[in-house]
């Protein structure tokens, strides 16, 4: 996994070049932390809210699908503790004038921590060799006694200040840990400042009967406040969920890193509404199950870790993250929350109607605990684009950029080319074309050597090209070329699809 800034900047303006991704309005010199997807950018895109729609909703027999409006009542985000507790504690540095969250700068310093514990294991493993043994290392090895224990005072005072909303002391914990800007390197802070991360806008005609609605911060409430329509009109029976893809919006100031974090962005998120009591169960059950379905993404576990939450949104009891090694590092991918009956009660209390399943094993009527998987598409689809990003040096004293994008949410699937365009190639080619286009998203070139047009389907992650040549006329054979290995089959036309489905049909990795 490429860890560099260097590498993060071919990948940025590799997206661009080939159509995956445009700073928005760029023309008026771009709108900050806000992008649009360009014509491979939307294929994967797609492809992704594909798998994830299949996976979560087609192959689960309890989870249904909704798509909710992005503007709701105002009460909405009343209700869910949005307005007023939607707040990030951002702090400046008064020298680079830079703005950070404050919980963020503590998270890292304890990362800094832990990362020194990490190279006295590695020292140890080396002393030691085999007679290695981590656990008594760790309990016994007083330097690493130490950091755990200073992680641990950290951990459990930053807990406490955020439970307290004691901003004051939150400052105090940065000034004593004497946590420094990344960038200036000094430690001259302002105040921490609680800042809500919502946009509002107005809706009605005349300013006078305009009032003050919101755009959605997450798709989650548009789900609960449709709790009841979905379960009467679709018979459902707790444990069951609601899925939902869907734009939300955050006015972020750390606006930074890509499409990681963004100002306009979509969610894949679930909800799963069970009975009070079982939430632990549940949410251990979605923690296994979410972390299975990234790795039957094929990308090495090594690149995906929990990180248990110690500051707990105002909605949840327990929470963690399924964290990703991006090329800046490992960051939060998907979230995984307990909500208990936080947000179906308040919106009970703020509307007046009863959100309440009556369970006939028990005859009695409760509000419903809801366990939530929340994933960002665009950041499920920088993880994919930078762990598929590949620059290989090749035997003839060639290079080639590939994108090993998993071949099934590849943009296209099949390229076929030509060899050449005369002697009737182009002709029998494009019949192939049209035939395969039926069943695959495929692409077609003509133009241009056929060494440069398969570094082009590589640029864009093509697992497969067909290539068309004279054989092709006198034996209905063509070649086929793996993207990855750059081996090259002769196959009969009436055997494509047998060679090809495998790969990259979605259905053999759902
Ligand atoms: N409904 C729960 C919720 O919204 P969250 O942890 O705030 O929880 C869920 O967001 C996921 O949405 C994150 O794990 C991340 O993948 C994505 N996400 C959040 N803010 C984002 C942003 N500004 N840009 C891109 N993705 C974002």
């Amino acid at each position: 996994m490429k860890n560099s800034n260097d590498t993060f900047k071919k990948i940025i303006s590799h997206a661009k070049e080939y159509g995956f991704i445009f700073q928005s309005s760029e023309i008026y010199d771009g709108l900050s932390a806000v992008y649009d997807y360009g014509h491979n950018g939307v294929e994967l895109k797609n492809n992704l809210k594909k798998y994830w729609w299949a996976s979560m909703v087609q192959m689960e027999d309890n989870i249904v699908g909704l798509d909710s409006s992005i503007l709701m009542h105002p009460k909405t985000w009343k209700a869910s503790g949005h307005i007023d507790a939607f707040n990030d504690p951002l702090i400046d540095n008064k020298d680079s004038k830079l703005r950070y969250r404050a919980d963020v700068l503590i998270e890292d310093y304890i990362l800094k921590i832990e990362s020194k514990i990490n190279k006295e294991i590695k020292k140890a493993e080396k002393k030691y060799g085999l007679e290695f043994d981590e656990k008594e290392f760790l309990n016994t090895n007083s330097r690493v006694i130490d950091y755990q224990k200073k992680i641990d005072e950290i951990k459990l005072k930053m807990k406490k200040y955020f439970q307290l909303d004691d901003l004051v002391s939150i400052k105090k914990l940065i000034d004593e840990l004497e946590i420094k800007d990344p960038v200036s390197g000094s430690s001259n802070w302002t105040d921490i400042k609680q800042f809500n991360l919502m946009f509002s806008t107005s809706i009605g005609a005349s300013s006078d009967s305009a009032s003050e609605i919101f755009l959605r911060p997450e798709t989650a409430q548009g789900i609960f406040v449709n709790f009841l329509n979905v379960q009467k009109s679709a018979r459902k029976k707790i444990p069951f969920g609601i899925a939902q893809i869907g734009k939300a919006f955050r006015n972020e100031i750390v606006a930074r890193q890509f499409i990681f974090r963004m100002r306009e962005f979509e969610q894949m998120e679930m909800q799963f509404f069970v009975k009070p009591g079982k939430q632990k169960h549940w949410y251990e059950k979605w923690k296994e199950k979410r972390m299975k379905w990234h790795l039957s993404l094929g990308i090495s576990k090594e690149n995906y870790r929990f990180h248990n939450h110690e500051k707990l949104a105002h909605y949840a009891d327990s929470a963690c993250d399924i964290e990703f090694n991006f090329p800046f590092g490992f960051k939060e991918l998907e979230g995984i929350h307990s909500r208990t009956d936080f947000d179906l009660k308040l919106h009970e209390e703020f509307s007046g109607k009863k959100l309440r399943y009556y369970d006939n094993e028990i005859n009695e009527s409760y509000v419903p605990y809801v366990v939530e998987t929340s994933i960002g598409l665009d950041r499920m689809f920088l993880a994919i684009l930078s762990s598929s990003y590949n620059e290989e040096e090749l035997e003839n004293n060639t290079s080639r950029v590939v994108l090993k994008i998993p071949p099934f949410l590849a943009p296209y699937k099949l390229a076929v080319l030509p060899l050449v365009k005369k002697d009737g190639l182009s002709k029998f080619a494009k019949k192939l074309f049209s035939a395969l286009k039926l069943k695959y998203n495929v692409t077609y070139d003509e133009k241009d050597a056929i060494g440069r047009r398969y570094r082009r389907q590589d640029s864009i992650g093509t697992p497969i090209c067909i290539t068309v040549d004279h054989e092709t006329l006198i034996d209905g054979s063509v070649t086929v070329r793996n993207r990855d290995t750059m081996l090259q089959n002769r196959v009969k036309i009436e055997d494509l699809n047998d060679n090809i489905d495998p790969l990259v049909n979605m259905s053999a990795f759902l």
